[in-house]
């Protein structure tokens, strides 16, 4: 059994890009910006946008954090938006989700400008992801792909098996593993016999929200089992995975853990999709 650290892959490409981006000043007479938008208090959104913006200071992106009240009216936020959109120091907007319920959340989407849109939640980049075409590709599956591939682990004709059908996660992993030729099957808390399906799997992406959901019984001998989850264990208070990972490790050839796992790879490429919406801005600005 091997743990795949993300940790240590994202160290590994936050160093790159920042070498990349200590020449864009030279290059272009500006740096990289995202501006994150935190509505409310929710500790986990507080830590992640921490996360998030700790990683732009390390690459050398500029960097903002919007901070509302939980009681913001979503018009207020809109507007926000809005300014952000028409800014053109500003190449990334990031709202934190989920938003209190007074929030339509997919209003607030749709209103982010396409060309800024790192998440890649916007329908126009959910568009080009199943079509194929020019995308922003969102943060959290495209660090479950580059997990696997700094593993040279073979996706080509493989039975894959993602629970969760999020528009976050399990949906666009789906497609991006389609896209490597995998045979995925999606699954979901609804699917019968669904420890039998996932026992089938050579490789198993769990992002269904629900600690330690994950047993042995799920986990064919010798499969890759990819971790998405983040939830809080109640008996210890710890952060833990979806996977029951003390249980399940020696079951596995590769094997995720949280945190370290695929955590660190979601931040990273949000730096890499706010470098992609900035490298476009510059260059369309130039033509
Ligand atoms: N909340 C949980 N994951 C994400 C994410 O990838 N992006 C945003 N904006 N909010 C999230």
């Amino acid at each position: 059994m091997q743990i795949i650290s993300g940790k240590e892959l994202s160290a590994k490409l936050k160093a790159e890009m920042a070498k990349d981006v200590a020449t864009y000043m030279d290059k272009y007479r500006r740096l990289p910006k995202l501006s994150v938008i935190l509505v409310g208090e929710d500790p986990g959104s507080v830590s992640y946008v921490t996360g998030k913006t700790k990683a732009c200071d390390e690459v050398g992106i500029l960097n903002e954090t919007i901070r509302l009240e939980a009681t913001a009216s979503e018009a207020e936020l809109l507007s926000k938006i809005d300014e952000l959109n028409a800014d053109s120091t500003v190449d990334g907007i990031l709202v934190q989700l989920p938003l209190p319920k007074h929030i339509d959340e997919n209003k607030v989407i749709f209103s982010i400008k396409r060309e800024k849109d790192v998440d890649g939640f916007h329908p126009l980049n959910v568009a080009g992801l199943w079509n194929n075409t020019d995308c922003i590709v969102p943060c959290t599956p495209k660090g479950v792909i580059k997990l696997l591939k700094s593993e040279n682990i073979e996706l080509k004709g493989k039975n894959v098996v993602v629970i969760g059908r999020s528009n976050i996660v399990g949906l666009p992993v789906s497609k991006l593993l389609l896209n490597e030729n995998a045979t995925v099957t999606i699954t979901h808390s609804k699917t019968q016999n669904l420890p039998q399906v996932c026992a089938q799997a050579d490789i198993l992406v769990v992002a269904i929200g629900r600690a330690k959901f994950v047993t042995p019984d799920f986990i064919k001998n010798g499969a890759v089992v990819i971790d998405v989850g983040v939830n809080r264990d109640e008996a210890t208070g710890k952060l833990c995975g979806d996977v029951d990972f003390d249980a399940c490790a020696e079951k596995t050839s590769y094997i995720t853990k949280v945190p370290g796992g695929v955590g660190p790879m979601t931040i990273s490429c949000l730096i890499e999709n706010t470098i992609e919406c900035f490298l476009n801005n510059v260059k369309h600005k130039l033509m």
